[in-house]
């Protein structure tokens, strides 16, 4: 059934048949799975042309060793792919490694990428340095001859200098290595020490890698989040704390959770998890914790996406909790952030009576229009 996405290259010489990328998404059109975009369509270009290179590349190694004596095999280049988040890359580098001729691939995201690496340097902490990385260069370069790193986002300079060191190593293991992130490598530096060092290895990725920018207009995230049912999931039980969880899984792409906590005016608050502008959090995160209307001013300007578990019936009784619930939900709304949530009760019953209960009713009307079809449409900014 599958033999219409492949096309025989006899004419380039080429033995191994490549999927045509295009076709296949195409077909994922076809099937209303996704919507043509010209910008991923851009990029499917420059992938497929990597990814025949890449058969023609292994093609080398299977032909007889007089002929490899003689040639040398062609020399790969690996690819860095960026733009906006929800933009396709992931799924993008996805189609890539599905349909790359070879099993000698891996999938890393990009945290799981480091702690490996961290992983072998602590068990090998016998050796320098310079062993512990042509050890794991030498050990990648047996097992794979792609690996592909999605959410790409060095800060750490510590993390910077090492990756350096490896990459250089596996570039000249001719390793192909495709990376997704948010950023072009000259803007992965934000600032701190080491500045020169840092520079060295986004020069390192700039000349080793096709940076190829995918310029989609469309975050087929909120594209999600508007087909979603719903975006305020009521009463609390465990389906909601089903629908929280799936909900932080699809728009995240399964990113493992992680405690995450982020400086406010000297100040720390802790959130569930957060990963690319989208956090996850609950009330008693926010709302039950001494945090002002500051506070959420930058939590607002922070993430674009809001997913936050366990809003209970609110009162008098709880009336610094409402109060803060207030105000965060005014930090968000200001700045169009998309909110999904699990709450007690609908919005309009959240707090029905009692001192404070009339000026939630803003709060309510907010709630109900953050819901909308117009508001998720709208730019977080
Ligand atoms: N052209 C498209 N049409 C519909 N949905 C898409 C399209 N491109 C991507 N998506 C979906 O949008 C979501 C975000 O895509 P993803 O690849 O994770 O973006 P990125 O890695 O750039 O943040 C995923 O659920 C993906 O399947
Ligand atoms: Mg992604």
């Amino acid at each position: 059934m599958f033999t219409r996405y492949f096309r025989k290259v006899s004419q380039n010489n080429r033995s191994i048949e490549t999927a045509l990328l295009k076709n296949i998404y195409f077909q994922w059109s076809n099937e209303n799975r996704i919507q043509i975009d010209n910008a991923q369509l851009a990029v499917l270009e420059t992938l497929q042309i990597s990814l025949n290179n890449f058969a023609l590349y292994i093609e080398y190694f299977q032909k007889p060793i007089f002929h490899r004596i003689k040639t040398q095999p062609l020399k790969q280049k690996s690819l860095y792919i960026y733009g906006d988040v929800g933009r396709g890359k992931s799924m993008l580098m996805q189609l890539f490694y599905e349909n790359c001729p070879t099993h000698k691939k891996k999938r890393f995201h990009y945290s799981q990428f480091m702690s490996d690496l961290h992983a072998f340097s602590h068990e090998y902490s016998q050796l320098n340095k310079a062993e512990i990385i042509t050890t794991y260069a030498k050990q990648l370069s047996s097992e794979f001859l792609l690996i592909c790193i999605d959410e790409f986002y060095v800060t750490d300079i510590a993390d910077a200098m090492l990756l350096e060191r490896l990459f250089t190593k596996l570039f000249a293991l001719n390793l192909t290595i495709v990376i997704t992130s948010n950023r072009h490598p000259n803007d992965l530096y934000q600032g701190g020490i080491l500045k020169e060092q840092f520079l060295i290895f986004t020069q390192l990725l700039q000349k080793n890698t096709t940076i190829i920018a995918l310029n989609s207009q469309t975050d087929y995230r909120l594209s999600y989040l508007k087909s979603a049912q719903q975006v305020f999931h009521y009463p609390l039980g465990d389906s909601s704390e089903e629908f929280i969880k799936t909900t932080y899984e699809q728009l995240t792409q399964y990113a493992p959770m992680k405690p995450y906590s982020l400086e406010v005016l000297g100040r720390t608050v802790f959130l569930t998890s957060a990963y690319q502008g989208i956090a996850l959090t609950s009330f008693k995160e926010l709302c039950e914790q001494p945090l002002g209307s500051h506070d959420y001013n930058l939590i607002a300007q922070h993430f674009d996406i809001i997913i936050m578990a366990n809003i209970p019936k609110l009162s008098c009784e709880k009336r610094n909790e409402s109060k803060r619930f207030m105000t965060l939900i005014d930090a968000l709304y200001e700045h169009n952030v998309k909110f999904i949530c699990s709450a007690e009760s609908p919005a309009e019953e959240l707090y029905l009576e009692g001192d404070g209960a009339f000026e939630f009713r803003r709060t309510v009307s907010r709630l109900i229009e953050m819901q909308a079809q117009k508001y998720l449409d709208a730019v977080h900014y």
